[in-house]
């Protein structure tokens, strides 16, 4: 866990250190839960945006996007059940006057038990060696049987509660799980109260004229209110989908664990229109397609798992989240819902307008129902940081920080590096990039030893390093050196667009999705 920890850590800093992700208004103490992408971070957020984009809206024939604006209508937050039920349970330490989640404080002891759970797993893998059968083993184990109990037992009462938004339960189940403050280590807690996470501001120049308008807590409500716009001028027939990559806004009171938890991210959402009791082959397609997408990012199968919900919405028939397996455990990346008819029906009601399709091949009227597919590009972005993040010895017994991030997202494709700063070295490297920067993220690296050059740019992530030396001007070929790898090949310059486009192109990413 340690271990963990410090690697949560030294990947935070990382980020920092090469211009990936700074915290926000640094030179004034920094702003809570809210975060700056730097000259790297920002070419990897485009390039993630890119990769969802183009796989919702190229490979599927049937999904188109857009671009609503952040204020809307404050009406559509009343229809949405966000201005009632958008709401965290808080809970105040009356020692350390620190404010709380309360379902967060469980989550986490749930977490603690899973942790002791998995601990002595490991223990009886190393005890019992080749012979050892796991599944046996949680069937069997006193130790595990007795801490499954004890889990299963809090995770029932706090579903029951959370769903039916029981405070009582809530706090009491904080009481016997003997659940102290972190800094005041005891358990003096006040009762558990209900708080809206939506920002407000006013719109409109007169106090009297001003209304009040919130900073959208989600994107897909700018997607079921441009229903009917998309659906009759792109004369989309069900099933179809509308995709959307924006800002969001929450007020989130536990913000921790970097841009895992933000007050401003960004969201990459889908509403898949489809046929009333359909809805549940399409919940399965895109619980797939989905997962398909992660996966070809290539940061192995096991990091990723889904986790259906038991309890779900009153508005939602199915659910499922994608986790990523962060140095903090397995955490949502992704939610996919089955919302039923339930946002088109509120919005029709709200606003007095037919929100209705006419299914020519059935010759009917019907409110579709929704599939939502749902990720946030900050906690895509934290996977990948998570996943792509290597420390590695190098062949000269020195060890290595390597980003080994999928070449189609690297912030930067290239790097060429004249072996000395003279002899016509440098020019034959501008000219190089001259050639390639049309097609490529070039960087132009000419400063410190060639072995120095190659750390910074494993660091910052580069899939490829092209040497020039002095053979480069007698025969035009060049060194070429593959990060992951760290072989080199010599290439003729004529070559390089070719050998480069193959690895780094959105085309090879988008051909991996099964
Ligand atoms: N429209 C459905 C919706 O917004 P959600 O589960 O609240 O569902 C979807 O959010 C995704 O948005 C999450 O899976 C997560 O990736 C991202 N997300 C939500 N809150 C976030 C926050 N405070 N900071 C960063 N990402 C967040």
């Amino acid at each position: 866990m340690a271990q963990q920890e410090d690697l949560f850590k030294k990947i935070v800093s990382h980020c920092k250190e090469y211009g990936y992700v700074f915290p926000s208004s640094e030179i004034y103490d920094g702003l809570a839960a809210v975060y700056d992408y730097g000259q790297y971070g920002s070419e990897l957020k485009n390039n993630i945006k890119t990769y969802w984009w183009q796989a919702m809206t190229m490979l599927h024939r049937n999904v188109v996007g857009i671009d609503s604006a952040i204020f809307m209508h404050p009406k559509i937050w009343k229809a949405s059940g966000h201005v009632d039920a958008f709401n965290d349970p808080l809970i105040d330490n009356k020692d350390s006057k620190k404010r709380y989640r309360a379902d967060v404080l469980i989550e986490d002891y749930l977490a603690k038990i899973e942790e002791k759970i998995d601990k002595e797993v490991a223990k009886g893998r190393k005890k019992f060696g080749d012979s050892f059968d796991e599944e046996q083993f949680r069937q069997t184990n006193p130790r595990v049987l007795e801490n499954r109990k004890k889990y299963d037992e809090v995770h029932t009462r706090f579903s029951e509660a959370m769903n039916i938004g029981d405070f009582e339960v809530l706090r009491q189940l904080i009481l016997d799980c003997e659940i102290v403050c972190p800094i005041s280590g005891t358990r003096n807690w006040t009762e558990v109260r209900q708080f809206n996470l939506m920002f407000a501001t006013e719109m409109g120049s007169t106090s009297d004229s001003a209304m009040k308008v919130y900073l959208r807590p989600e994107t897909a409500q700018g997607i079921f209110v441009n229903f009917l716009n998309v659906q009759k001028t792109g004369r989309m027939k069900i099933p179809f989908g509308i995709a959307q990559i924006g800002k969001a806004f929450r007020n989130e009171i536990v913000a921790r664990q970097f841009i895992f938890r933000m007050r401003e991210f960004e969201q990459m959402e889908m509403q898949f229109f489809v046929r009333p009791g359909e809805e549940l082959k399409w919940f399965d397609y895109w619980k797939n397609t989905r997962l398909n997408w992660h996966l070809a990012l290539g940061l192995g199968e096991g990091n990723y798992r889904f986790h259906d919900h038991e309890k779900l919405a009153h508005y939602a028939n199915a659910a499922t989240d994608i986790e990523f397996k962060m140095p903090f455990g397995f955490k949502e990346v992704e939610g996919i819902h089955s919302r039923t008819d339930f946002d088109l029906k509120r919005h029709e009601e709200f606003s007095g307008k037919k929100m209705q399709y006419f299914d020519p091949e059935l010759g009917e009227n019907y409110t579709p129902y929704v599939i939502e597919t749902s990720i946030g590009v900050d906690r895509l972005f934290l996977s990948l940081i998570f996943g792509a993040y290597a420390e590695e010895p190098t062949p000269n017994g020195e060890t290595r920080v390597v980003m080994k991030l999928p070449p189609a997202l690297a912030p930067v494709k290239l790097a060429v590096l004249p072996l000395v700063k003279k002899d016509g070295l440098p020019e034959k490297a501008e000219e190089i990039i001259e050639d390639l920067r049309f097609d490529f993220a070039c960087q132009m690296d000419e400063k410190d030893s060639i072995g120095k050059r190659y750390r910074r740019q494993d660091a910052i992530g580069t899939p490829f390093c092209i040497t020039v030396d002095h053979q480069t001007l007698e025969d035009n070929t060049v060194t070429i050196r593959n990060r992951d790898t760290m072989e080199q090949e010599r290439v003729n310059i004529t070559e390089l667009r070719h050998i480069i486009g193959e690895s780094v192109s959105m085309r090879s990413l988008l051909q991996k999705i099964k």
